[in-house]
């Protein structure tokens, strides 16, 4: 069973600017709820409950977030907005919060070895707040909890983009098991689309085995300067094994402007029309 999860948090959310300039990004709402929340949700559902965030400087309202605020809630007693923080309590009654910082910014990649000391030698879930992801039944890191207990092996959630997208994001090649499950052959880290190996993009979902850190630390740095876990996971997937799985659901890239509005309209219409909280699960859509 995975217990850990790491989120990486340490950011500056600079395509949010001002709204970030004294605020992290993942403290931006969808709706009423940060992405952090849906983030931590995920995890939680996906019985992932020791959580680590390697953070940095001004990021101090995360950590308020994930507590409690006794003048708030004594003045908000016996109203009806107690509500509306009953998500929030039970994920503090159920999880545990550490927090390390990120002292310089050098890439994904240094951001999980940072968090090295939160996780020690046990597979761990990471989590990129800013893709906030639906999982259809089930939620996305629940579902590849579950291919982890499979194949015990690093998992690396993926979605097809449109070609000219690929320098976006981590892109895989792989031997394909079934239609939605492939073993990694190759992955290259934001690749021009000439030079793309595919179009199936990584997005912010991974579950990790404890080897990754001595890797990483053995990982030059690669795209843009910095160290990247793609180029780490390829090294993995050579030496070993590395799956990626197309999920059940729906990915929406909150770090950009488009992607959150198109998240807020998601949410709108799937929850708060239908009055119920928003949640990072959505029924299943039945096909035609
Ligand atoms: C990171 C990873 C990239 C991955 C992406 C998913 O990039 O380096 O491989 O595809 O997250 O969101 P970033 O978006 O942090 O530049």
């Amino acid at each position: 069973m995975i217990k850990k999860c790491l989120f990486p948090v340490a950011g500056y959310g600079t395509r949010f600017l001002p709204a970030t300039k004294a605020m992290p990004k993942e403290i931006l709402p969808i709706l009423d709820k940060p992405l952090v929340q849906y983030a931590v949700e995920e995890a939680h559902e996906a019985g992932l409950s020791d959580l680590g965030f390697v953070t940095g400087r001004g990021k101090r309202a995360l950590e308020d977030h994930f507590d409690v605020s006794y003048e708030l809630e004594h003045q908000i007693q016996g109203s009806g907005k107690e509500k509306q923080l009953e998500g929030i309590r039970k994920l503090i009654d159920e999880c545990t919060f550490s927090y390390t910082r990120q002292i310089e910014m050098k890439g994904l990649g240094h951001a999980i070895l940072t968090g090295r000391t939160l996780v020690g030698d046990e597979p761990f879930g990471v989590v990129l707040a800013d893709d906030l992801c639906f999982g259809e039944g089930v939620g996305v890191l629940a579902q590849m909890a579950k291919l982890y207990n499979q194949f015990r092996c690093s998992i690396v959630a993926i979605e097809e983009v449109p070609k000219d997208e690929t320098n976006k994001y981590g892109v895989i090649a792989g031997e394909a098991l079934t239609d939605n499950i492939f073993r990694v052959t190759d992955m290259v880290e934001k690749p021009d689309p000439k030079d793309a190996p595919s179009n199936m993009a990584i997005i912010g979902r991974y579950i990790l085995t404890p080897d990754i850190f001595d890797i990483i630390e053995n990982t030059e740095p690669g795209k843009n300067g910095e160290v990247q876990i793609t180029d780490a996971l390829l090294q993995q997937a050579k030496e070993g094994c590395v799956i990626a799985y197309k999920f059940s659901g729906k990915r929406f890239d909150c770090g950009s402007v488009k992607g959150f509005v198109e998240a807020t309209n998601f949410c709108y219409e799937e929850f708060y029309l239908k009055n119920e909280p928003s949640a990072t699960v959505v029924p299943i859509k039945k096909t035609k």
